[in-house]
Parts: structure tokens; sequence; C-alpha cells
């Protein structure tokens, strides 16, 4: 169903906001999308009909922080729909860290198959696990048999090269999978270049389980390339939502896109949360100046601005010139201007 009612969402005129229906998700972006930052966003946004959490590392005996296991309790996460992801290689933890999620309430886990990171590769895991498919496959087989949750997986096309997707596809048609997220990149090119959708066309041929989009999407109108298929059930966004909160709409799938003064209301929020819980207001100044390198770019005349925040470790002067930045945006944008005039959303 849900590609072609989006389709025909779209080509009425309409948006995906309207296209109520369609599953989005919110993706996991580590350092990010902690659990305070994904209830103030649904606060302020909602419209997400499943959160990913960061990745969880596991150890013998299961999930191994606390730091990671706070993310992920039920009492931390109230309203949203989460689902909890593991990264390991091994089958053991990854069913033990999974029995803990069970224990806490969760259904479903997500494997992740797709870090691209130096540290996480050369332990074999994320994006590095794709590099066996033989060990891949016995991991997989014990952890289809064993684990106590239903399991997605999140993986990109490849390691080096996306001629390696075929054989990772043939292997994962082996699994009742609850949902393939693909991310069409190889882990070579981490986030650099253009995802491969021609990849994830070819998934949507071959894969024996559903799937999700994930790679890039900024816009509504990107949703039209799903036209011809009918097997991607779900779109999964991480970096679009950190620039433009709220593009894909509200719960009602009302598009906030835009709303400056929503934005400064959940900034505000957001940092007063992150300095409640945080020791040290640097910790909690670092978090805002991260997802200011997403935001800022929406923002009319944000050079000067952004340029201040990357620099200042003081709490005082990152307030001000937030304050300098929202100000001058919404006094342009009442004289007619902005960034948004005339974009397409
Ligand atoms: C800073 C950062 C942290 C990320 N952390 C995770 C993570 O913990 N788990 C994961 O599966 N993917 C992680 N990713 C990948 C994203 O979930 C997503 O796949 C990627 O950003 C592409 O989607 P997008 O273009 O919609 O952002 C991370 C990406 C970034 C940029």
């Amino acid at each position: 169903m849900a590609v072609n009612h989006i389709v025909d969402c779209i080509s009425a005129g309409g948006t995906l906001a309207e296209a109520k229906s369609f599953p989005i998700y919110f993706a996991p972006l580590e350092g990010i999308t902690g659990y305070i930052f994904r209830t103030t966003y649904e606060k302020y946004y909602g419209g997400i009909d499943k959160y990913f959490s960061p990745f969880v590392v596991t150890r013998d005996g299961g999930i191994m922080k606390n730091k990671e296991l706070r993310d992920i309790l039920p009492e931390n996460n109230q309203g949203i729909d989460l689902v909890p992801q593991i990264l390991t290689s091994q089958a053991q933890n990854f069913i033990q860290a999974a029995s803990q999620m069970e224990a806490l309430g969760y259904g479903e886990v997500n494997l992740n198959l797709g870090c691209p990171s130096g540290t996480v590769v050369s332990k074999g895991r994320g994006a590095g696990f794709l590099a066996n498919l033989l060990s891949l496959g016995r991991f997989l087989d014990e952890i289809f048999d064993k684990s106590p949750c239903e399991i997605s997986i999140k993986t990109r096309i490849g390691v080096e090269d996306v001629e390696e997707f075929p054989a990772i596809l043939k292997l994962y048609n082996q699994y009742p999978i609850k949902e393939l997220i693909i991310h069409p990149r190889t882990r070579r090119e981490f986030y650099r270049g253009i995802p491969h959708r021609d990849v994830f066309l070819y998934a949507c041929r071959h894969s024996a389980n559903p799937l999700c989009y994930n790679g890039d999407v900024v816009e509504m109108k990107e949703m039209k390339m799903f036209a011809e298929t009918s097997i991607c059930r779900s779109v999964m966004i991480g970096r679009g939502f950190l620039a433009r909160p709220g593009f894909c709409g509200n719960a009602g799938r009302k598009a906030d896109d835009g709303d400056k003064v929503v934005l400064k209301a959940f900034v505000e929020e957001l940092l007063g949360r992150y300095r409640e819980v945080m020791s040290g207001e640097i910790h909690a100044l670092h978090k805002m100046k991260e997802l200011w390198i997403y935001l800022a770019p929406h923002f009319t005349n944000y050079q000067k601005y952004l340029k201040k925040i990357k620099k200042t470790n003081k709490m005082g002067e990152y307030l001000a010139t937030v304050e300098q930045l929202f100000e001058e945006e919404l006094s342009s944008l009442l004289k007619g201007g902005g960034a948004y005039e005339g974009k397409e959303i």
C-alpha cells in the first residue's frame, strides 16, 4: 500500500505529511539523538512512527554501559515508540542484550550492520561484519533462532564495493527480518557522495523482507523514487530532521517546517534539559553546538553566527549568539523574506 499511497498524495498536490499511514522513522545518530533529544523532538514536532536508539555496545553478559542502558529505559522514553539498537558480532552477547531489552518491554531490536567507523569496523562489527558473510551467516542463524524479540537490521550495501550487495541480500533473504533498513552506501563511502538508489531499487526487486529506505532524504518530493515498488514500507530520516525539524509534519502530519518560533522553543528546552541532566555546562553546550551545525544553514544569514557558535566555549556567548540569530531571522521573515520563501516543502 504505502508507496502508492504516498505517490497519490504527492501527485494530488499534497505532501508526504498527508500520507498518514506511511511510517516515518527517526534514524539513530550517536551523540545526538539520545533520549533527551528524542522526547523533546516528540514534544515539539512528533510525527515519528519509530525512533531508533543510537547503538548499544554489548559485552559478555549484556549491555555494556549504564549510560547506554539509561538511554533505552522506558521511563526515559515515555510517549515515543523506541527500537533499541545493538552493535555486536557475538551472537551470545546479542541474545543477552536482546533479553534485557525484552525484559524492559521491547518487542523489536535492531542490529547495526552499517556503522562505518574505523574502531567498530576493525573489530568486525557494524559495516565491518559485511566483510565476512560466512561468519555473519552463523551469527544470524543463532540470533534468529534464539532472540526473544523480533529483529530488524540496518545495513550498508557493502564494505568496499556495491558489487558485494547481491550476496549480502541473498544472505538476508534467509531470515525473517522484521524490516531491512538499507542505507545504500558502502562502508568505504562513509557519508560521502550520492546514495546508490539503484542498489536500493535492486533490493526492492529481490528482497524477501520488507524494506525501509534511509539516506539523504531532505525533501518530500524525493519519496517519488519509490513509486515503482511496494516492498518499501517506510523511510528513515536522520540528518534531514536535524536540519529541518518537522519537515515531514507533526503527529497529524501537518508540516511545521520553517517555523522559527517553534524551533526557538525547541532548542531552548533542549538546552534546559541537557543542563539539568549533564554535569558541567560544557557538555550541554557541546550537544547544542553539534546540532547547530545541521540547523544553522537553514537560516538566512547564518554564517557569522555559526562561526561564533562553533568557536565558543562559554554558555553566555552561545545564548547571546543564538538569540541574535533568531532575532535577525524572525525580523526578516516578518518582512516577507527568509530561507523558506518559495521552497517546496
Ligand atoms: C553523527 C552520526 C551518528 C550516527 N550514529 C548511528 C548509530 O548509532 N547507529 C546507526 O545505525 N547509524 C548511525 N548513523 C547513521 C544514520 O543513522 C543514518 O544511517 C545516516 O545518517 C544516513 O541517513 P540520513 O542521510 O537521513 O542522515 C549515524 C550518523 C551520523 C552522521
